[in-house]
C-alpha cells in the first residue's frame, strides 16, 4: 500500500514513523513534510488546502491512501475531492468536519446526542459583552468562534482580563464564544470511527499553558502523555460508550456519517465526563506520544476507517509502559516566534526516543533552522511515566536552540499523584 499523507507538523512526523513499522505499507510520501520527514520519506510539494493540487499528487505518487493530517483541509472539503477522484482518504467529508469547523454544529450534535457540554452563547456586539459576561464565570472562558488552534481561548478568573480579549477579538471582526467554566482533569481520547463503530486509542493528557505548573497563555500544546495512570478503565469506557458512541450514531442519523479519527476532548467532572471540544483529526501533540505505543500496524487501521470496513479489524495492540512527548518552542511561543535560528543536537539516535520535527526548514548553505513557534518534539517511551520522562529530558538538553523553551513537569502532576477524579455528584 503506498500512501501519502499531507501535512507538516509533529503529529506527521510521527505518523510516518508508525507507518514505517508497518509491513503492509510499502511506500511513504509526505506533502508538504518537513526536513525531519525527509530523512524518513519521500516529501513533496503540495498547497494542502487545494482539491487540485491534493488530488493532482496523489494521482501522480498513485497513492492508495491519502491521510490528512489537519484540519483546515478536511474542513474545506479534500477528503471529499480525494475520494471523488477514487482514492481512499482517511478524514472526513467537509460536512463531517463540521464537529470541529462550527462550534455551533457540534454543539447541536452533542445536544441531541444527549452529551454534557459546556453551555454557550455568541457575542458578536461590543455593546453586548459586559452583560453577557455576567451571565458567566468567574472562571470565565473566552473563545474565538472559529478554528483558533487553541490558542484563540482565554481561561481566567479575572474578569477584566476576560473582557479585554473579549473586546479584543471583536474589534478584529471575530464573533466571540463566551462558556461555561468545565471542571476536573482533562482527557484527550482519539477514536477510530467509521460511521457508527468506535475504536478508541489509548487515552492522553495535553499540557496546554506555555509554563511549567499550567501558567501563562493557552498554546497550541507544550507536552503530552499517554496512558493515563489516574483515569480507570471504567470511565473510559464511559467516554466512549456515552459520549463518542451517541455522537457517531447522531451524525450518521443527520445524514453526515463521520469517517477518520474523531477527537474528544473532555474534562471529568462531578456529573462525569464533559466535552469541552471535538475535533475532526488526530491531536497534536498527544498523537506523538499514542502511536509511540501503537503495536498494530497503522497503515491498516487508518485504511480500514477509510475503506467503511473498521467493524473487520482487529482492535489496536498496545506496548506496555508509557509514552511522553515534550514540545521545545522557539523564544516567545506563543507569541509571535523568533524564527531562522540554528538548530543542533538533533541528530543524535538515542534508544527509546525520538526527535520529530515541527516548524523546522533546511537552511540554503545547509544547517537546520527553527521555522514556527512549535519547533522539535522529543517523544520517549518507558516501562512507566518516570522512565519515558527521564529519557526525554535527558535528550531534550542536548538540542541547542537560542531563546528556546520547553516546560520541564510533562505528565509530573500524574507521576506524584496528584490528579483526581472528582467525586462523583
Ligand atoms: P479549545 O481551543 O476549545 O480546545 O480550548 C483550549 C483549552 O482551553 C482546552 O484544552 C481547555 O484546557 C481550555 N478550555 C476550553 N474550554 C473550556 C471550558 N469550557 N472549560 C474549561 N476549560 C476550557
Ligand atoms: N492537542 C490539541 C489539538 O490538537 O488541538
Amino acid at each position: 500500500m503506498r500512501v501519502l499523507v499531507i501535512g507538516s507538523g509533529a503529529r506527521e512526523h510521527a505518523l510516518v514513523v508508525a507507518l514505517r513499522r508497518d509491513p503492509g505499507v510499502t511506500a511513504i510520501c509526505a506533502a508538504p513534510g518537513n526536513p525531519g520527514i525527509a530523512q524518513q520519506a519521500q516529501v513533496r510539494p503540495v498547497d494542502p488546502t487545494s482539491a487540485e493540487s491534493v488530488v493532482g499528487l496523489a494521482t501522480d505518487y498513485e497513492a492508495d491512501l491519502v491521510v490528512i493530517g489537519p484540519e483546515v483541509p478536511l474542513v474545506l472539503g479534500i477528503a471529499d475531492a480525494v475520494r471523488a477522484a477514487g482514492i481512499a482518504c482517511f478524514g472526513p467529508s467537509a460536512a463531517a468536519a463540521r464537529i470541529e469547523g462550527s462550534k455551533a454544529f457540534a454543539k447541536d450534535v452533542m445536544v441531541a446526542a444527549g452529551v454534557r457540554t459546556a453551555h454557550s452563547e455568541i457575542v458578536d456586539h461590543p455593546g453586548e459583552l459586559d452583560a453577557a459576561l455576567d451571565r458567566f464565570g468567574p472562571t470565565w472562558v473566552v473563545k474565538d468562534d472559529g478554528l483558533a488552534a487553541g490558542k484563540g481561548v482565554v481561561v481566567t478568573t479575572d474578569r477584566s482580563a476576560a473582557r479585554d480579549h473579549g473586546a479584543e477579538l471583536l474589534e478584529q471582526g471575530h464573533p466571540v464564544l463566551l462558556e461555561s467554566f468545565l471542571d476536573g482533569p482533562e482527557v484527550s481520547l482519539f477514536c477510530l470511527v467509521d460511521g457508527e463503530t468506535v475504536i478508541p486509542l489509548l487515552p492522553a493528557q495535553d499540557h496546554k499553558r506555555v509554563g511549567d505548573g499550567d501558567t501563562g497563555p493557552n498554546t497550541g500544546g507544550m507536552g503530552a502523555y499517554t496512558p493515563l495512570p489516574w483515569l480507570p478503565a471504567d470511565s473510559l469506557r464511559e467516554i466512549v460508550e456515552d459520549v463518542v458512541k451517541p455522537v457517531a450514531a447522531e451524525m450518521v442519523r443527520r445524514g453526515v456519517p463521520f469517517s477518520g479519527l474523531l477527537y474528544a476532548g473532555l474534562a471529568m467532572g462531578q456529573a462525569g465526563p464533559a466535552v469541552i471540544e471535538f475535533n475532526c483529526r488526530f491531536g497534536d501533540p498527544e498523537t506523538q506520544a499514542v502511536l509511540a505505543l501503537l503495536d498494530s500496524p497503522l497503515g491498516e487501521l487508518l485504511n480500514a476507517t477509510a475503506t467503511g470496513t473498521l467493524a473487520r479489524v482487529q482492535a489496536p495492540r498496545w506496548r506496555d509502559g508509557s509514552a511522553i512527548t515534550v514540545v521545545l518552542a522557539a523564544e516567545n511561543y506563543p507569541g509571535r516566534p523568533r524564527t531562522g535560528d540554528l538548530i543542533a543536537g538533533v541528530e543524535a539516535v538515542e534508544p527509546n526516543t525520538e526527535v520529530l520535527h515541527a516548524g523546522t526548514a533546511q537552511r540554503a548553505g545547509g544547517g537546520l533552522i527553527s521555522a514556527g513557534g512549535r519547533v522539535l518534539n522529543v517523544v520517549a517511551t518507558g516501562a512507566d511515566l518516570t522512565e519515558a520522562r527521564a529519557r526525554a529530558y535527558e535528550r531534550i538538553t542536548k538540542i541547542k536552540l537560542p531563546g528556546s523553551h520547553y516546560r520541564t513537569d510533562i505528565a509530573l502532576p500524574a507521576v506524584e499523584d496528584r490528579i483526581a477524579l472528582p467525586t462523583r455528584v
